[in-house]
């Protein structure tokens, strides 16, 4: 585990919820969550993949994490499972919206299933969770946090991933609402929008060609040159789940190291341009301003 600046019991009292814990992000960071003291709790669809993924996070600890076989499009399904942690833990203290499905596909050849399958994954789900977990904090006086799972997206929208990008901006959405009006209960709402960060089943869907220049997680196109890591992610997920962040409430985080700023309407293809480019490039805009300038005093 790569080095962290965090008190190894910084999480210590906490009990988390990751929804879509048993594969890619969630399932990455939930090991930190441990390793920092939380109590996590991991949903998912398939059981045996979750008992997979409470293996590996629990790093030999037993008691510290919990799966349940929940989908989170179906709220009734997801008020009983929040009613069984409540009854069987107790409270949450967070809740980290992580479910997600996506796949590339042109809008034009979606069905009414496809689009629904990922849509309310992401924005239903999102709102079940939080929705359950919100009522129960008010109804008894407990402070709490969501944390929900985002993409870039939500500010610049993406073709080819269109129900993945309306249901993420529907979840910012909720993120700034919900963070005004429950935070007059101690409750929390931010957002954090990742950029490509390697995990084995998000890298095949979003990268279905062989084709390097396709696919929305080439590192040339990221300023700092390279992906991110779930290190880095959890790191910052600890920081916005812990008691040091109390006055963070309704920002969606972007970490993709500058990924969202160097868009082609932007200079940025200009870091790959050398010292000497620079220095040629300068003495030709000077070349170019004194001849202006001559051509202005001669008329
Ligand atoms: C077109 C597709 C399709 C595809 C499925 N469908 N895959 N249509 N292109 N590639 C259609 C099916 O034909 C069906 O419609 C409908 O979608 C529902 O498919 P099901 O398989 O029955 O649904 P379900 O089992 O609920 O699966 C949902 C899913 C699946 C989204 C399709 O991929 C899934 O469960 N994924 C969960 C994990 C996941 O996707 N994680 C990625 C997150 S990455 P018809 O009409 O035929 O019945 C992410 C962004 C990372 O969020 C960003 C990094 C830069």
């Amino acid at each position: 585990m790569a080095k962290s600046i965090f008190a190894p019991d910084v999480l210590e009292g906490k009990r988390v919820l990751i929804t879509g814990g048993g594969t890619g992000l969630g399932r990455g960071v939930a090991s930190h969550l441990v390793a920092h003291g939380a109590e996590v709790h991991l949903w998912g669809r398939r059981l045996s993949v979750l008992e997979e993924a409470a293996e590996e996070a629990s790093g030999g600890r037993s008691g510290r994490v919990f799966v349940d076989s929940v989908d989170v499009r179906q709220g009734d399904s997801v008020d009983a499972a929040m009613s069984r942690i409540w009854d069987e833990h107790g409270p949450l203290t967070s809740v980290i919206n992580n479910a997600a499905g996506n796949f590339i596909a042109p809008t034009a050849s979606l069905s009414t299933r496809a689009f629904e399958a990922v849509s309310s994954t992401v924005m239903n789900g999102s709102f079940n969770t939080t929705h359950a977990a919100g009522r129960r904090w008010i109804a008894e006086g407990l402070p709490g946090s969501v944390l929900s799972t985002l993409t870039t997206w939500v500010w610049t929208g993406s073709a080819f991933v269109v129900p993945s990008a309306m249901a993420k901006a529907a979840v910012h959405a909720m993120t700034m609402s919900l963070a005004v009006e429950w935070a007059r209960y101690g409750i929390r709402l931010n957002a954090l929008a990742p950029g490509p960060i390697p995990t084995d089943y998000a890298w095949e869907m979003l990268n279905p060609t062989d084709s390097s220049a396709v696919g929305a997680t080439q590192p040339d196109q990221i300023p700092m040159g390279r992906v991110g890591t779930i290190e880095e992610l959890a790191a910052l997920t600890i920081f916005l789940l812990s008691d040091a962040c109390d006055y963070l409430t309704g920002e969606t985080i972007a970490m993709d190291g500058g990924q969202r700023l160097a868009g082609p309407g932007t200079f940025a293809a200009l870091t790959k341009v050398t010292d000497q480019e620079w220095i040629d490039i300068r003495e030709t805009s000077k070349a170019a301003s004194a001849a202006s300038k001559a051509q202005r005093t001669a008329g």
